[in-house]
């Protein structure tokens, strides 16, 4: 992907129907360029949820984690090729094939499209790694995913803030680095336990930083957000 100048906002708008993503997008106006559409908005309203917020304005990451057999994940690309979307997840532990298979279909029908694969996710431990049968640690098999993922193909990585700093010293400049887990100082940290501030994450070479929830509860959500681009810049 060309990489945008520093390091960008992406709302996870994680809400349950379209009637609460608009009323939320309502509030945000133009404060975010970028939302993030995962499973639980998708699998409630379906494709046209894409085309009615990318009308709105907005660019768009479409989180699905796609993890198939090789053909079926390219013909979901496909698609999705047809949908205004700009970044899409798929789980690198589908194998290289897979992400080969998903990478032709972008360069076929998608060629704007960048696919980013998800390594290890963050709700598992090295002991649940153990239980299936995967006996390295996690921050091992992160980087063994990560290996194969770029080298199949993908145009990047989701990953946790606190594995930027060795992803950029091992792959350089070039993967798109995507990065949830992001908490503003003096903000509440959820469930979510490796956490960076956005200044830092940006600092340390993500080029995308995903916040929902400081966003989504923050009594003036337009200006949190405004707050959060505020430290990136
Ligand atoms: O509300 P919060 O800022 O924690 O939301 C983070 C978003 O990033 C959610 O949509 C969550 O599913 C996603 N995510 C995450 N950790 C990962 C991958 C994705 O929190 N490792």
């Amino acid at each position: 992907m060309n990489h945008p100048n520093g390091c960008q906002l992406i709302l996870a708008l994680d809400v349950e129907n379209r009637e609460a993503a608009l009323m939320t997008l309502k509030s945000l106006g133009d404060s975010i360029d970028w939302v993030k559409i995962g499973l639980q908005l998708f699998t409630a309203c379906g494709p046209d949820i894409v085309r009615e917020i990318h009308e709105l304005g907005y660019r768009i990451f479409l989180d699905l984690k796609l993890h198939d057999i090789p053909n079926t994940v390219a013909k979901a690309v496909q698609s999705i090729s047809a949908l205004p979307v700009e970044l899409l997840t798929l789980h690198a532990s589908g194998g290289a094939e897979m992400i080969d298979w998903a990478n032709q279909a972008r360069k076929d029908h998608a060629p704007e499209l960048n696919l980013l694969a998800v390594t290890v996710l963050t709700s598992m431990n090295d002991a649940q790694l153990k239980h299936l049968n995967v006996l390295r640690s996690v921050k091992a098999q992160v980087q063994h995913l990560a290996d194969l993922s770029l080298q199949a193909g993908a145009q990047g990585l989701v990953c946790s803030p606190l594995e930027l700093a060795s992803l950029r010293s091992r792959f350089g400049n070039d993967p798109v680095l995507v990065t949830p887990g992001i908490r503003p100082q003096g903000s509440d940290n959820d469930e979510q336990k490796r956490i960076m501030t956005p200044a830092i994450a940006a600092a340390t070479g993500s080029n995308f930083i995903v916040v929902g929830r400081p966003i989504l509860r923050a009594d003036n959500a337009a200006a949190a957000a405004r707050a959060i681009r505020n430290e990136l810049a």
